[in-house]
Parts: C-alpha cells; sequence; structure tokens
C-alpha cells in the first residue's frame, strides 16, 4: 500500500471522531526539550525513521477498519476477539488453541518462555540474536545467557551450538531470521538441530521475521510441535503485518509449556481490543504480504547497491533491515551522523562496534538513507 493510499483509505473510514482524535495526536512536548510540534504516533515529517524495523507500510487497509470497529467497543474486556485469532492461527498449523498463547508483542511470549526457562537453568544463545526480553534472566538473578563464540561470517553455528547444550541449559535459544544479521539459517540445518536440541532442552525458534522470507512455511519449525517436540515459536503482528504499534505476538508450544508460560504475564490482560482486531484481519491477508515483502525486496536492492557504490559490504539478509560492515568506521558516530541528516538508524551492538543496522522503511526514507551516505562517510574520514 503506498503511503497516501493507505492514508485515503483510512480516512474513508473514519468517523469525525477519529479525524479529532487524530489531529490531538499533534501535540507540544516541552518547548524546552524540542522547540516544535512532535507527531505522537510516529517519526515527524522529513525523518527518516530505520531504527526499530518497523513496516511502515502497514496497518493494512482492512486492519484499520476492523480496528475503527472494535474501538468503539472498547468499553469490553477482550475474550472471543482472543478465542478467535487463537483459533485462526492453531487451525492454520493443525492444531488446537491449546497450543497458543497471545500477548502484548512477541515480547511478552518471549520475555514468559526465558522466565520459566531461568528458574530451570540457563539460556543458551549465539553471540549476537535480539536477546532483549532473554535478558530478564539475567535482571531477576534467576540465571544467565550463555553465548557462543562469534563467527567471522555472523552466521550461527548449530554443530556448536548443540554441542554446547549442557546440564546447565534448560533452553537454548535461536532467532530465525536473525536479528541484527537479517541471516536465514537453513531449514533442514534448523529441523534437524531442534529434533536434537529438543531432547536435551526446551528450543526456543524466534520467527519474528519469518513471514518476510520467500518460503515462510519452509522456514518455520512450527509442524515440529505438532509431531510432539519441545520447542516454542515465537511469531508477531509487529513486523510484515506493520502492526508494531498495536502489540500483538504470539507462541506456539505444547499445551502443558503453554500453561507453564501464561504465569507469566500472558493470556487475556496484556490484549486489546483494536490490536486483536487488526491482527485477525491481517492474519490471511496474502495480498497486503506480497505487497510489503516486494516493497521490503526494493528497498534491499537500493540499500545493497548504495552499500557498493559507497565501498562498503552488507550481510545478506532476506528481513526488512540489514547489517552494514562499516570497515574501520564506529558504529555509533555513524548513527549520530546519520541523526543529523535526519535518518534515525541503530549504533553498536554488544563489541560489533563497525556494524550498522539500517531497517527498511517507505522507499523515500530509504532513499534519504542512500543519499545521505556518501555525505557521512565523507565527513567521518
Ligand atoms: C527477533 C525479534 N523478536 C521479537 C521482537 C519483539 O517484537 P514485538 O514485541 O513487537 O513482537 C523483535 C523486535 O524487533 C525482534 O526483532
Amino acid at each position: 500500500m503506498h503511503k497516501s493510499l493507505s492514508r485515503r483509505l483510512f480516512l474513508q473510514g473514519a468517523t469525525a471522531a477519529i479525524s479529532a482524535a487524530s489531529m490531538a495526536g499533534v501535540a507540544k512536548v516541552s518547548a524546552k526539550e524540542i522547540n516544535r510540534p512532535v507527531p505522537l504516533y510516529g517519526p515527524p515529517p522529513g525523518i527518516a525513521k530505520l531504527n526499530a524495523n518497523e513496516n511502515p507500510y502497514g496497518p493494512s487497509p482492512a486492519a484499520l477498519k476492523a480496528m475503527m470497529e472494535a474501538s468503539q467497543k472498547g468499553a469490553y474486556y477482550v475474550f472471543d476477539s482472543v478465542m478467535r485469532l487463537k483459533t485462526m492461527i492453531a487451525e492454520r498449523h493443525g492444531l488446537t488453541p491449546d497450543h497458543v498463547t497471545l500477548g502484548s508483542g512477541s515480547s511478552a511470549g518471549l520475555a514468559a518462555a526465558a522466565i520459566v526457562a531461568g528458574r530451570k537453568g540457563n539460556i543458551l544463545g549465539p553471540d549476537l540474536f535480539w536477546d532483549t526480553t532473554s535478558r530478564v534472566v539475567e535482571i531477576q538473578n534467576l540465571g544467565e545467557i550463555k553465548r557462543l563464540p562469534k563467527l567471522e561470517s555472523l552466521a550461527i553455528d548449530l554443530d556448536a551450538m548443540y554441542a554446547a547444550i549442557d546440564d546447565s541449559i534448560s533452553m537454548v535459544q535461536v532467532t530465525n531470521p536473525n536479528n541484527p544479521t537479517g541471516m536465514l539459517i537453513d531449514p533442514i540445518a534448523m529441523r534437524n538441530f531442534c529434533v536434537k536440541a529438543a531432547k536435551k532442552c526446551t528450543v526456543l525458534a524466534d520467527e519474528a521475521y519469518n513471514e518476510l522470507t520467500d518460503n515462510s512455511d519452509a522456514n518455520t519449525v512450527i509442524p515440529l510441535i505438532k509431531e510432539g517436540h519441545d520447542i516454542i515459536v515465537a511469531r508477531t503482528f509487529s513486523k510484515i503485518y506493520g502492526l508494531a504499534g498495536m502489540r500483538v505476538g504470539y507462541l506456539i508450544a505444547q499445551p502443558e509449556k503453554i500453561a507453564e508460560m501464561e504465569r507469566f504475564g500472558l493470556g487475556w490482560y496484556g490484549l486489546n481490543q483494536a490490536g486483536l482486531a487488526a491482527a485477525i484481519a491481517s492474519y490471511e491477508d496474502h495480498q497486503f504480504m506480497d505487497y510489503c515483502r516486494n516493497k521490503v525486496k526494493e528497498a534491499r536492492e537500493m540499500v545493497s547497491a548504495a552499500v557498493k557504490e559507497n565501498g562498503l559490504t552488507a550481510l545478506p539478509s532476506v528481513t526488512n533491515f540489514m547489517f552494514v560492515n562499516l570497515g574501520d568506521l564506529n558504529a555509533e558516530t555513524f548513527r549520530a551522523e546519520m541523526e543529523k541528516e535526519g535518518v534515525l538508524i541503530r549504533g553498536i551492538y554488544r563489541d560489533y562496534t563497525n556494524w550498522s543496522r539500517v531497517s527498511m522503511g517507505y522507499l523515500e526514507d530509504v532513499k534519504q538513507y542512500t543519499s545521505a551516505l556518501p555525505k557521512v562517510l565523507h565527513r567521518m574520514s
């Protein structure tokens, strides 16, 4: 959906109250901090927000319509919509609804999985992965995250990972495709690893970016759950569905594991009617997903070309972000310099001081990145 098309469809169905609400979204923040009005619900005009792997083409027109309807019933706690979405997800994979739990984004489920694991042992992961939620085990002194040594390729070595599962490990976590690298694991290797590893401990496969890959069904390990393995798969409506701000994600696992995790912040109370409505309306919207996937590909081609033209390299991403090798430049300085050009990207991850992650947003925002790139590199040289 183009920016203007999605806006037009939204406005067609909007009530006066909704229009007034969106006007109210432009509020003044402290004049001392920022001397101009900033929108509350997204980036200010002229700012290319490429720092959080969001999909600005969402919400889809169908999701916007459903949210409007659901918001009018916002007085009521969620229930039927939760059951509907759980059932849709379960049926899609030939499972029962008790194999599925929903949360406020997949973060809620991932954090619950980490807490359950942390109470029994440590979590094992590669050196670099989306560990924001797993860190809860360290914050709460439950256990630690054990990490594999870094590989030069920044790929995940599944053999080394399997070998590292000792008695202290209660859960092994694989983000596939990985964030921030954007790289995908070979599906057969992933499947074999999961089957073996799940005999030793729980396997958590964070598949937040699965639907952005060319063959999402081949790249998921959800079928292994149907076969009875101790595997948790985390998915989200925040990425390809363009609903990051609506906060809906889910976990699929064995029913007893789901029940165990639901004791830690999952289930009804973290969910909201509008987010559920958007998720239900988007779940099987393949036309919208194809549209977004193509836009992301176009954006990746633009970034790849710019990276090459400027003498840099990037990892082969299958996602809506790319991990760019800045050579001997510092990624935090680069981030700050890009910000001066109105381009928001990520700074340093752990000790990967020369690696910079950029998300694929609107093509015009990606163009702002590619235009700023030579200027910033020149200033930093
Ligand atoms: C790999 C991965 N998993 C999970 C999340 C959490 O997203 P959410 O809580 O919006 O589902 C993110 C967010 O960027 C992510 O990159």
